[in-house]
């Protein structure tokens, strides 16, 4: 017999992870049988849970019309339907849809075109990037350089571009000082970021790029009350552009089909991703303002950019399929629903663990974050691999949830990110937090605590 040794170069380079064979809604099912409720949607991808049958027969039925055809030559009916179904509203002016295959090309996608744009309008010197510490845009090397995370970026930061800066992240819970109220915390942020554009020359900024609500790096941190309102205030006024990574945070997955919708602003150009194809196929997209498109289409008349699966007829088929199960049933709304139970439960189960120092989101993007201390919101010892064990604890306990570890600094700092599907009942929702009650509890013990 030939060895099992799986040649797949996985996450791990030191264990295979189990196969997953099979969907179910909300549920994964491994090779041994095991069910596993999926809590957080892998990385909050899955908003429909697995094996929709709609969108199935939505890929079979493009599949068998046309799997592919280069955008260097065609356009296709999905690819143009699912623009039209995301922008025929021009939802804050955003117009036009570039589909990309994930998350970090609709990211560097974005920097491209901020950049591509000012040279078009005669700024050529628009060549910096402000972006926050803490945050996460994906793993080429341009968004890599955007993301803030200081434990991602380290390895490659000789290899990072120097047009990216970093400022303080919105992050209440570590960053907001006891004295200070909401208002004071803002307008400090504020005034830090204002400083950044006059060090930098506020006539060389292109833009400010950030998560509305910070996602794998942190744990679901929403900015407080007018922080958005005030960044938007402050490119406006030196004519530098706002992208906001919506990657996680986006298409539906905090209450409202676009996160910025909650903070009375929009974006000049927005990523999205994950939600935007639930995981039937590889998809992420660059929305961008009209007036963006329209100063190209009068200069060069063409993006300088692109790739092979640019458009990819099959995602959009797939995407353009689960948007319209989202919008026909009323999936949003149940996102606002039993994302008000999530938190609850989550306040009743965790609230007064003394261990868990916050417990923070929207919609169903929640995450309780873990302290040795509470009082002083001291992380626990990175070397205890506490976010690690809670995952493992849970999985082995029948659930997908999606810790991470770094969440103070980069370095320091566990959380829980929950991610559920759309679908997830209210009993689902239940399960999900008495599962994972029962997992954080369990790697506290293994850590002595
Ligand atoms: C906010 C954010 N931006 C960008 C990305 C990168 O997306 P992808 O992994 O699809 O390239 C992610 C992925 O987790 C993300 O959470």
């Amino acid at each position: 017999m030939a060895s099992q040794k799986s040649r797949v170069l996985h996450r791990s380079l030191r264990e295979t992870p189990p196969k997953a064979i099979g969907g179910d809604g909300m549920w994964l099912i491994a090779e041994d049988g095991r069910r596993i409720l999926d809590g957080s949607g892998g990385a909050a991808v899955s908003c429909l849970g697995h094996q929709h049958p709609r969108v199935l027969e939505a890929m079979s039925r493009q599949a068998s019309k046309l799997a592919y055809a280069h955008t260097g030559f065609f356009s296709s009916e999905p690819a143009e339907a699912l623009a039209d179904h995301l922008l025929g509203d021009e939802p804050g002016g955003l117009a036009y849809a570039y589909f990309v295959s994930g998350g970090s090309e609709a990211i560097e996608a974005g920097i491209k075109l901020a950049r591509q744009y000012f040279i078009e309008r005669g700024e050529p010197r628009r060549q910096h990037f402000i972006a926050r510490r803490q945050s996460y845009h994906g793993n080429t090397l341009g968004a890599l350089a955007a993301g803030g995370n200081a434990w991602r970026r380290e390895p490659y930061a000789p290899l990072l571009s120097s047009a990216f800066s970093h400022v303080t992240p919105a992050f209440a819970y570590h960053e907001k000082r006891d004295h200070e109220s909401e208002a004071d915390f803002v307008a400090r942020l504020a005034a830090e970021l204002e400083a950044e554009f006059q060090r930098l020359g506020p006539d060389t900024v292109a833009a400010f790029v950030a998560e509305p609500v910070v996602g794998a790096t942190a744990g679901c941190v929403p900015a407080p009350e007018g922080y958005f309102r005030s960044v938007r205030d402050i490119c406006n006024r030196h004519g530098a552009l706002l992208i906001l990574d919506e990657v996680m945070c986006g298409m539906g997955r905090t209450g409202t089909r676009h996160a910025w919708e909650q903070e009375g602003i929009a974006p000049d150009i927005q990523a999205v991703a994950k939600g935007l194809g639930g995981g039937y196929q590889p998809i992420g997209a660059m929305l961008a303002s009209g007036r963006i498109i329209d100063t190209i289409r009068q200069g060069s008349g063409a993006f300088q950019h692109g790739h092979t699966y640019l458009a990819h007829p099959m995602a959009c088929a797939a995407a353009l399929e689960v948007q319209k199960i989202i919008s026909e049933e009323g999936l949003i709304e149940s996102v606002k629903e039993r994302g008000a139970q999530l938190e609850r439960r989550l306040t009743e189960r965790f609230g007064n663990h003394r261990h868990v120092g916050d417990i923070r989101g929207r919609g169903l993007f929640q995450a309780i974050e873990l302290v040795a201390d509470r009082a002083t919101r001291t992380p626990f010892d990175p070397a205890l691999k506490l976010n690690q064990r809670i995952k493992a604890i849970a999985f082995e306990g029948g659930l997908g949830c999606y810790p991470g570890g770094g969440t103070m600094d980069g370095r320091s700092g566990d959380h829980v990110l929950l991610a559920p599907p759309y679908i997830a009942t209210s009993n689902d929702i239940d399960m999900i937090v008495d599962r994972l009650g029962h997992a954080v509890d369990g790697a506290l013990k293994m850590v002595g605590h």
